[in-house]
């Protein structure tokens, strides 16, 4: 009998360690990016040569002036070509011309005005634009980004090794940052090329979900690469894969950069919102329309983005160019974007059903760019919308 029993309590521990080891694998558990992080980041606007410290500290009082720092965009983040080399010791060396008062300094400044400063790097030998990358200097990296104040830290993934292991690779990283003892969030950027929703859940707070974003509504159309139409496709398969700690992410918002009608870059936005995506801003924030800062300030949009559930939305109904998309909410409301993809305006309609509700629960509606309450709603909810542009609602049960 007791032979038995330890026999079958043994059998229960392997196949029991077994079973958990085989687990899907939890976010990240660094405690940052619980909500998906917001901010600015300087490559979409001023790429490798017009970003310098000037610009980013202009940025970050512009982040406190244009009310963006109250409505929760907290990272002013420098991306590639900040660095040009190493000291004898190894150590990265910023460049003296573009920051002639240091890294340090200028994280300090941004701090000074109540956020958070981020850098980026690089999982290769070089950076995208051929700077140093980290490759075989990630513990005295991260040791430095930390004595400098980082709290967030972009690692790409150019000039990487043949047979490379982006899982590696991002461990590594991620592990010299924990051995800082800072609390840094860590975006990985090997733009999906190895499917990172299956294995950087444990390994970073957000990893890109597809090359780099162009600022073109539908870029196969225009002159090809990923506009938000491309992105969107290829977020939506992935949406299980997010959670708190651990994003999706579907690159930096091109919203303001000129590519796109006010209404394709309101739909661009409502679409990060809806897949709880990173909201990090790439345009120039001192120099924003009404317009544009009407987009990226609008509370109620942001607050679909950062619903601490952290449930990724997706696509629940499609005819031709005309969808439905729909993320439920910790509160068991539904933000549901209407989306027209097509040439002329046209009437879309979300079924209770496809969102989740029996068709005789009546819900109230309210209209988050038009900012009103509409008629309370049973069994669907439907508006006319124009073409190449997007209806949100946030519907309470
Ligand atoms: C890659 C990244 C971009 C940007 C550039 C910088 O293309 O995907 O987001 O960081 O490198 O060189």
């Amino acid at each position: 009998m007791n032979r038995t029993l330890t026999c079958f309590t043994l059998l229960c521990l392997v196949l029991g360690g077994g079973l958990f080891a085989s687990a899907p694998a939890r976010g990240l558990d660094n405690g940052v990016a619980r909500t998906p992080p917001m901010g600015w980041n300087s490559w979409n606007k001023f790429a490798c040569k017009d970003v310098n410290e000037t610009v980013v500290r202009a940025q970050a009082d512009a982040m406190v002036s244009s009310g963006m720092k109250t409505a929760g965009y907290e990272f002013i983040v420098i991306d590639d070509c900040w660095q040009v080399g190493r000291d004898a010791a190894g150590n990265i060396l910023a460049d003296p011309q573009k920051y002639p008062s240091g890294i340090k300094a200028l994280a300090d400044y941004v701090h000074g005005k109540g956020l958070k400063f981020g850098i980026y790097t690089d999982a290769g030998t070089k950076t995208c634009a051929g700077r140093p990358g980290s490759m075989g200097h990630e513990y005295q990296d991260a040791r430095q980004y930390a004595n400098w104040g980082v709290d967030y830290l972009k690692e790409d993934w150019c000039n990487t090794l043949p047979g490379q292991s982006s899982e590696a690779s991002y461990t590594l990283m991620r592990d010299a940052l924990a051995a800082t003892g800072r609390p840094i969030v860590f975006n990985i950027c090997e733009w999906g090329s190895t499917k990172p929703w299956l294995w950087a859940g444990p390994v970073g707070n957000m990893w890109r979900a597809t090359g780099d974003i162009q600022d073109c509504w539908d870029c196969k159309k225009k002159w090809g690469g990923n506009g938000v139409l491309q992105i969107i496709d290829l977020m939506d398969p992935i949406y299980s894969y997010a959670g708190p700690g651990h994003w999706n992410d579907a690159d930096m918002l091109e919203v303001g950069n000129g590519g796109m009608t006010t209404a394709e870059y309101r739909a661009h936005f409502s679409m990060w919102a809806l897949f709880a995506a990173p909201l990090i801003a790439g345009n120039d924030m001192a120099h924003m329309t009404p317009e544009i800062g009407g987009i990226l300030l609008n509370k109620d949009v942001i607050a679909i983005d950062q619903d601490p559930m952290g449930i990724q939305g997706h696509r629940v109904h499609k005819d031709g160019g005309l969808e439905v998309w729909s993320k439920q909410l910790a509160d068991g409301g539904r933000a549901v974007v209407l989306l027209n993809r097509g040439d002329k305006s046209a009437m879309i309609a979300a079924d209770w059903r496809d969102i989740g509700y029996p068709a005789t629960l009546p819900a109230n509606v309210h209209d988050l760019w038009a900012h009103k309450d509409l008629a309370r709603q049973t069994g669907s909810f439907s508006a006319d919308v124009p073409a190449n542009a997007a209806v949100m609602v946030r519907i309470t049960p």
